[in-house]
């Protein structure tokens, strides 16, 4: 009933609120015996960790994590194990405006309707700081499938895309936006400073590639790959869309066009040579070897500068500006989150197949 564990076999439970003293992940059914050290866990905070550019926001995480349980000499002993994160750079008078008013956009409304009270510093629960959890208990997901690369990357922001000719990994380590084309990364610079400069924010989308997924992960309607993945990347904090493969795209297609051909022969994983990834690595809901392929789309931030039009908590008309630190294009810093997510969902299906599959 209160949907804060994800997962069927490889479970985790997140727990904590922006401004309270710490946040954390209890990981469920890791299997026993990996080597796991916060060393694994760290260089992944690191990559969301707020405050690193001025496209972020300011607020100054440490985010150093703590293993509290689950592990015995460093390996995972097969119990729960517990993560834990402190939150340090909290400016809870921020928020006393949100505690009156509702930002439109934001979860205030839609909080107090479901529970008549909330905990409105830096939106408590709501607030994206929960999504260090998650990558926290994503990087003891990857030890599961070290089979699986997992990549993501910034695709467009405000509607600026870029140029798929230029695409270069090695690129998307090297700029503040995880942007794989060099020129779209110059371009957003100006774009997203603008943004942040006039009080406003923009959207984005993230595109995420998992490379190493052997045919067979996954299952049949109800639970369909593409649904479990959709549903984990949809529960993260301003997705308004996700797409599997050429998605919505691929309604513009022919099935000629849309045919993934298939070839004999063999690739990486085991599965047959295919001449194009239109599914995204997935057909009936199972994974086919082919690089399974997710897009998201990331709305722009609510919190801004420029006054909108609301209510108060008693209903009557006011405007809000929201003070306070705040992403200009949250979707940048949900490119290690989209990550986590396709890794949990993968570490669990690799678990469920091999539970039914032996
Ligand atoms: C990494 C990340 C950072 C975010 N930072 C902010 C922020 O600074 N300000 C804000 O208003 N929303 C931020 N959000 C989005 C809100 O958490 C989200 O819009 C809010 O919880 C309402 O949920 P919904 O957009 O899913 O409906 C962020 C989201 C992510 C993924």
């Amino acid at each position: 009933m209160s949907y804060n564990t994800f997962g069927h076999v490889f479970r985790f439970s997140t727990w904590g609120e922006s401004h309270g003293p710490a946040i954390g992940a209890v990981v469920d059914g890791c299997p026993p015996g990996l080597s796991l050290s916060e060393d694994d866990i760290q260089p992944f905070l690191d990559r969301r960790r707020p405050g690193q550019s001025r496209f972020t926001t300011q607020r100054q995480e440490p985010d150093r994590v703590r293993i509290l349980s689950g592990t015995f000499e460093g390996r995972t002993t097969g119990t729960p194990i517990s993560l834990m994160i402190e939150n340090v750079d909290q400016r809870s008078k921020d928020y006393s405006e949100v505690a009156q008013a509702y930002r439109p956009g934001h979860a205030d409304y839609a909080y107090d309707a479901k529970y008549g009270f909330r905990d409105y510093r830096g939106g408590g629960r709501s607030s994206a700081r929960e999504t260090a959890s998650r990558v926290a208990a994503g990087a003891v997901a990857r030890l599961v499938i070290p089979e699986v690369s997992i990549l993501a990357w910034v695709e467009a922001i405000g509607g600026d895309a870029i140029d798929p000719a230029r695409f270069d990994p090695a690129e998307i380590g090297n700029n503040p936006f995880f942007c794989p084309d060099a020129q779209a990364a110059a371009r957003w610079e100006k774009l997203v400073d603008d943004a942040r400069k006039s009080g406003s924010s923009l959207g984005a989308v993230i595109a995420c590639e998992a490379t190493g997924v052997p045919p067979g992960w996954g299952a049949p309607l109800y639970a369909k790959l593409d649904a479990e993945l959709a549903h984990a990347c949809m529960g993260i904090n301003a997705v308004k869309g996700v797409e599997i493969g050429d998605g919505f795209a691929a309604a513009t297609l022919t099935g000629e066009d849309n045919a993934d051909a298939m070839r004999p022969g063999s690739n990486q994983t085991g599965g047959p040579h295919f001449l194009s990834n239109h599914a995204g690595g997935i057909a009936g809901g199972i994974s086919t070897g082919q690089p399974v392929r997710v897009r998201v789309a990331f709305k722009p931030t609510s919190s801004i500068l420029t006054p909108v039009e609301t209510i108060t908590r008693a209903g009557e008309a006011t405007d809000i500006r929201t003070k306070g630190r705040h992403d200009p294009c949250v979707g940048i810093r949900g490119v290690p989150v989209v990550e986590a997510m396709v890794a949990l969902v993968l570490a669990d299906q690799k678990l469920l197949h091999r539970a039914q599959n032996g």
